[in-house]
């Protein structure tokens, strides 16, 4: 993204650093995001999976619970709640967020547990958000992947788009695929608004994330139409910047060959109705050692290394080191 992050509540466009000149180089490769619309879609059981599977062939790999409220990435990784949490570090309790990390049993893999007392959260404001993302790209790791709870937040919108890699999950559910497309669009929303290139069509791009405005802009491509027309000049920018984000969709829980094509369905709607281009990365089958895996607390990937989940994981993983250059080494 471009290095900026609108404050929410107003509209105050700030930048968060994005060189450091003069310290040293970064070691942190990417920071992927699993977020989706909708609670209970697999973003934990994705997030968690992702990095075991990207631990374990040998990338130094950090787990962040950002489900603020409802964090539980702990309990899906089996570790027990740390002492220090996210908590810790928004309420200012601890310095740097280095000192939240909490080593698992599995090598290469840490965890950062989520904030879930209820004062600390609602205190959440901008800048703590802006020091929280200010000092994670700073963290002694290759890979962060961001378990993000549900729904459109801005808090939870803004950690998504901070990532390099955005992942949406969605169950093969009308109601999961609808919450999904509302989280897409709501994200494509907040990225365009905070964009300072964009500035001249500010107010065109804030009454489209009004779901009900009467002009009937209810996606970047309803958006570019009304763009196009009162701001001819600016059209061209627009749909460049639309074009640049690329948001890729997991499809969850599939049972049969319709629910894993239901994914590619979804990628044609969102080219066809909103005009935005998403990736279909792959799907996760149902498989019921998922529970079984949850109840003893163990990864599910480790506990049932048959499972069917290993290869889908193992075929996602692949994928995405492949798209950022970098090949498959041992997965599990
Ligand atoms: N592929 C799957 N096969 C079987 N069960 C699954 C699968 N994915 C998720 N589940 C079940 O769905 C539940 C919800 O999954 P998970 O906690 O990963 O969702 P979530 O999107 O993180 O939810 P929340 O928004 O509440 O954080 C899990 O407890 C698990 O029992
Ligand atoms: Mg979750």
């Amino acid at each position: 993204m471009d290095g900026s992050v609108q404050m929410s509540g107003n509209k105050t466009l700030f930048e968060f650093p994005t060189s450091r000149i003069g310290s040293a180089p970064r070691r942190l490769k990417q920071i992927w995001a699993v977020g989706g619309g909708k609670g209970g879609v697999g973003k934990s059981l994705l997030s968690s999976s992702l990095a075991l599977a990207l631990s374990r062939s040998g990338h130094k790999t950090l787990a962040i619970d950002l489900d603020l409220g409802g964090a539980n990435l702990h309990t899906t990784l089996g570790v027990e709640l740390p002492r220090q949490t996210l908590n810790d570090f928004f309420a200012e309790r601890v310095n740097h967020l280095s000192s939240c990390i909490t080593s698992t049993s599995f090598p290469n893999l840490e965890i950062i547990s989520g904030a879930q007392d209820t004062v600390t959260i609602a205190n959440l404001n901008d800048e703590k958000k802006l020091r929280f993302l200010d000092s994670v790209r700073d963290l002694d790791v290759d890979y962060i992947i961001f378990d993000l709870g549900a729904g459109t937040s801005g808090h939870t919108l803004d950690f998504f788009l901070f990532s390099d890699v955005n992942i949406v999950t969605m169950l093969p559910e009308p109601t999961s695929i609808e919450n999904g497309y509302r989280f897409l669009k709501s994200a494509y929303f907040r990225r365009l608004l905070v964009n300072k290139k964009l500035a001249p069509i500010h107010d065109l791009i804030e009454l489209a994330t009004d779901s009900k405005n009467v002009q009937g802009v209810r996606s970047p491509a309803d958006l570019f139409k009304l763009v196009s027309r009162q701001k001819p000049e600016m059209a061209a920018q627009l749909k460049a910047e639309i074009e640049r984000f690329r948001p890729k969709l997991v499809m969850n829980q599939v049972r049969t060959h319709a629910d894993i094509e239901i994914g590619s369905s979804v990628k044609t709607v969102c080219k066809k109705y909103f005009g935005i281009d998403i990736d279909y990365l792959g799907y996760l089958d149902y498989d019921s050692t998922v529970w079984q895996a949850i109840r003893r607390k163990r990864p599910v990937l480790l506990e049932f290394p048959q499972s069917k989940l290993v290869g889908n994981v193992n075929r996602l993983i692949d994928q995405l080191l492949r798209s950022h250059g970098e090949q498959k080494s041992s997965l599990l």
